[in-house]
């Protein structure tokens, strides 16, 4: 469903439990960066309408989870500050071809690869996080970006044959795995 070649490691989960307050500020970043990948899609494709109606309500929602992470950083008395990103949506965003429609296909399964990383690592905290105000909150997360990684993929066939789209995501999401596979020693929600 997920499309992902990899699952994600006992190595993470443990950068998990040893820097948890971390990880939760670079969730919030995540939300934040997840809005603003869709709002410059409308940008860049904006006289796609029926493209442009679902990414705006793509950004809805990821600042709507933007909020609630924050808002769950408060209640923890964890500090919001600015994080070094890790080397993963950097990585990521070398792999987009340069021409269209090619582009267009490459940066929305970008999208929809991290929508689909997150999701599985939403899974993870869920199941595996000894903290059940935190296994709710990912419980109640886990399957709107699952949709996201979705709707991402039905996107990018609006730019080329679905065979073609399948090929690319093949591609790109074994690259997302070789990404991960070395892991980053900066403890954050792609690490
Ligand atoms: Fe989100
Ligand atoms: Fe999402």
């Amino acid at each position: 469903m997920l499309n992902l070649q990899s699952t994600s490691s006992q190595r993470w989960l443990e950068q998990v439990r040893s820097h948890l307050p971390e990880i939760l500020v670079d969730h919030a970043h995540c939300e934040k960066k997840a809005a603003s990948t869709a709002m410059n899609l409308i940008f860049a494709y904006v006289e796609q309408v029926p493209l442009v109606l679902g990414l705006s309500e793509i950004v809805t929602e990821e600042l709507a989870h933007f909020r609630l992470v924050l808002e769950l950083l408060n209640r923890r008395g964890i500090e919001f500050r600015r994080l070094k990103p890790a080397g993963y949506g950097q990585q990521l965003a070398e792999l987009v071809r340069p021409q269209e429609p090619g582009r267009a296909v490459d940066r929305l399964l970008v999208a929809a690869l991290i929508e689909a990383r997150s999701c599985e690592r939403f899974d993870l905290l869920r199941r595996h996080v000894d903290d059940a105000e935190l296994a709710a909150f990912y419980d109640s997360l886990f399957e709107s970006e699952a949709r996201h990684h979705t709707t991402y993929v039905q996107m990018a066939c609006h730019f080329a044959p679905e065979p073609a789209v399948r090929d690319r995501l093949l591609e790109l999401s074994a690259a997302e795995s070789q990404i991960l596979s070395p892991g980053d020693p900066l403890p954050r929600m792609h690490s």
